[in-house]
């Protein structure tokens, strides 16, 4: 069941966020003074790389240490990347990248690693034969001991490329054309690592990260940010929306819906959460972030024909999906003028490849059809149930969600003419991260 998947992993992520410190064993060291020696990354300490497996692990890298992830203690670099530093025996990596190159199955996803003048190429943990080669038979015209890395698809970059930082000059790195442009970008302080997570583009210097924009290296927004706020769980450090401590039974939803695009979100209070973007890692981010005008928090959302439809008390804001979510001009408007119906609305959902909107207020689920113009209710229905908080519909059906329990319906025909409403099921610690 999809959806019950995605919360699933963002609950593990919750769970990895917010939780519990790992187990000692992970360190997979065996003696007392090895294990005191571990660096602490909560000390405020400066990567000399960062970077997502293919299995979308992030990969923190200090020295010969690394942590997998974003909380947990350090171990072994060669633990987890044995034949790195092998031949050097440098004890750092200079930088690291995921490769995105779907065109060579054979290259995407993979793990790139540089140490002075070579380059590592790892897949499954697994170093690819041939490897290492010197960078500049990988990588022509890129230069020797970098200082960070990050991969910048097409359609966020021109075309497949890397960013290699050294100083503050930027090669872009076109993998197509193995051609090389620098820019130097003085603005930005000079990057010991970097990354890409949720299409976003982070420079991590000392204990602080900048987000910057890959193509024009533009900064918008108030960085530096401390990194143990937003990349580690660190005791007396923040964490995005902080979910830490929040008990299973008061865990409460106001609204989820999955774009045309394949995105899911879920939205609490001011922050939200992508569901569907397990391979980097799950976080929650504030609305305001991408939705300004709702930042506040909504009743409820849905999506339908690339837009995505927020309610707010009686307004409606309609946003193009997208990376750069833009609010439809002459939104918001009355509840009553765009979809015909007056009132608070408790949750909305929309079916794949449907055009009617199910609208859940109180005890009552009404229709309406998006493609009649003026829009009104098509049907009004009693619900076997009240005070729902969110509702999604996906090929797997629809769940509905109330408090810290969430209903799965098979379809709208099945929810609409059910008289009696199935049995609860109960959001647990493992799915939210949250305590029991
Ligand atoms: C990993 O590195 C440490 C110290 O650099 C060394 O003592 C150890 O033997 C290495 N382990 C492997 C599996 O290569
Ligand atoms: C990944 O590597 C492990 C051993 O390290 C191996 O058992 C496994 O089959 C590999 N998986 C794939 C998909 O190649
Ligand atoms: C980190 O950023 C803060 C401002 O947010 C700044 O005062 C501090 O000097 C920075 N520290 C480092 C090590 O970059």
């Amino acid at each position: 069941m999809e959806l019950f998947t995605k919360i699933l992993f963002l609950c593990l992520a919750l769970a990895l966020t917010n939780g519990a410190p790992a187990a000692p064993q992970d360190a997979a060291v065996d003696d007392g003074d090895a294990l005191a020696a571990l660096p602490d990354r909560c000390a405020g300490i400066e990567f000399d790389a960062i970077a997502p497996d293919e299995e979308g692990d992030t990969f923190f890298f200090k020295g010969g240490h690394l942590w997998k992830g974003y909380h947990g203690a350090a171990q072994l670099s060669n633990e987890s990347f044995k034949e790195l530093d092998d031949i050097h025996h440098i004890g750092h990596v200079d930088a690291a990248f995921r490769m995105h190159n779907k065109d060579n199955p054979d290259d995407h996803d993979h793990i790139y690693f540089f140490l002075d003048d070579k380059v590592f190429s790892y897949y499954n943990h697994t170093l690819e034969d041939g490897y290492p080669k010197e960078i500049q038979e990988d990588f022509p015209g890129v230069p020797t001991h970098l200082d960070a890395a990050v991969e910048c698809p097409k359609g966020e970059c021109k075309g497949d490329s890397v960013l290699f930082f050294k100083g503050q000059d930027v090669h872009f790195y076109d993998i197509a054309t193995k051609t090389v442009k620098t820019k130097t970008w003085s603005h930005l302080p000079a990057c010991t690592s970097a990354l890409r997570w949720l299409e976003n583009y982070y420079c991590f210097h000392g204990h602080n990260f900048t987000k910057f924009n890959p193509l024009s290296g533009e900064v918008t927004g108030a960085y530096p940010k401390d990194a143990r706020n937003y990349f580690m769980t660190c005791p007396n450090f923040g964490h995005g929306g902080d979910y830490k401590g929040r008990k299973c039974s008061d865990v409460k939803l106001d609204a989820i819906t999955s774009d045309d695009g394949g995105k899911s979100y879920l939205f609490a209070g001011p922050i939200y959460m992508r569901l569907d973007s397990h391979r980097d890692g799950f976080h929650a981010f504030p609305i305001v972030r991408n939705w300004k005008e709702v930042a506040r928090g909504v009743d409820a959302i849905f999506s339908y024909t690339d837009k995505i439809y927020f309610i707010k008390d009686d307004q409606v804001y309609i946003y193009k999906e997208g990376a750069h979510y833009t609010l439809i001009e002459g939104y918001p408007k009355t509840l009553k003028e765009e979809l015909g119906i007056e009132g608070r609305v408790d949750a909305a959902f929309v079916c794949p490849n449907e055009h009617t909107v199910h609208i859940i207020q109180g005890s009552r689920i009404r229709d309406v059809d998006l493609t009649a113009t003026p829009r009104v209710v098509t049907l009004d229905l009693p619900l076997p149930l009240s005070d729902i908080d969110a509702a999604l519909c996906g090929a797997e059906g629809i769940n509905l969600f109330k408090g810290s329990e969430y209903y799965s319906y098979e379809s709208t025909k099945i929810l609409s003419t059910g008289r009696i409403a199935l049995n609860p099921q109960k959001i647990t610690s493992a799915m939210m991260g949250c305590q029991d």
